[in-house]
């Protein structure tokens, strides 16, 4: 089955616009878990503009399906995962600037620094996935790493059209075979929507999508539980 993990950043985002204690991210994460969501993915940004500290211990502690904690390949966010063991950890670029996580992290380039904390994590049992582009090195520097996991970044994907567009998505289902080939399991996210996940969620090697922004904003207009019922229904229609 392809899962779907509930990004729940933005809810975070909406009460920090405001200085409040709601919405609370836990309870969007509980209502996505009740709508068939397969696990919550937070990230803990260096800048805390969303998610918190505290809302990362509240969604270890009060969760019942897996959490995914997306960070960046820093020290303070290594010793944060080790206190609070996620079931995963997404490893991503991070860049005060960016709106949101630009582009894939460079596995290859950055071996050096990726290495001893991949390493910690994969020791303290939390499934370690490499967020990187669909490009051949990546995937094998991914390897050479020992993530188990790579999630493939779908933002271009999703921001193409016409021949460009088919060429990435050719480029998407080149990764996930590769990776797969390789012994990799293989995730894949990033500003899907109800109305361009189909192509993605019919990768067959593809597991797991994580997605947020596009969920977060429907639920304005049909809840949470509609909108997470509905990609559910999108991407088991395409598979
Ligand atoms: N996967 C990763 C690694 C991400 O960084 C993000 C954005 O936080 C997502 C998935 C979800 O992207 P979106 O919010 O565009 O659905």
């Amino acid at each position: 089955m392809l899962r779907l993990g509930v990004n729940i950043d933005h809810v975070a985002t909406v009460r920090n616009a405001r200085g409040t204690a709601y919405p609370d991210p836990v309870r969007a994460a509980l209502v996505a878990a009740a709508a068939g969501a397969n696990g919550i993915t937070a990230h803990l940004r260096e800048d805390r503009r969303h998610i918190t500290d505290d809302d990362i211990a509240r969604l270890a502690a009060e969760l019942t399906i897996p959490l995914n904690l997306e960070m960046a390949a820093t020290d303070e966010m290594l010793a944060i995962a080790l206190r609070h063991r996620p079931h995963a950890a997404c490893i991503v670029p991070e860049k005060r600037e960016e709106r949101t996580t630009e582009g894939g992290i460079d596995a290859a380039g950055q071996h050096n620094r990726l290495a001893p904390l991949v390493g910690e994590l994969v020791a303290a049992k939390i499934r370690v996935s490499l967020f990187i582009e669909p490009d051949p090195r990546q995937i094998e520097a991914a390897l050479r790493l020992g993530a188990p996991v790579v999630e493939l970044h779908t933002g271009r994907y999703a921001e193409l059209e016409g021949d460009a567009l088919a060429a990435e998505l050719r480029r998407l289902s080149d990764a996930a075979a590769l990776a797969v080939k390789n012994g990799l399991e293989v995730h894949a996210g990033h500003g899907l929507t109800v109305d361009n996940v189909a192509a993605i969620a019919a990768i067959p090697q593809v597991m797991e999508l994580n997605i947020g922004h596009a969920l977060i904003a429907e639920s304005l207009f049909v809840g949470l539980d509609g909108a997470v019922r509905a990609m559910r229904a999108a991407m088991d229609a395409a598979r």
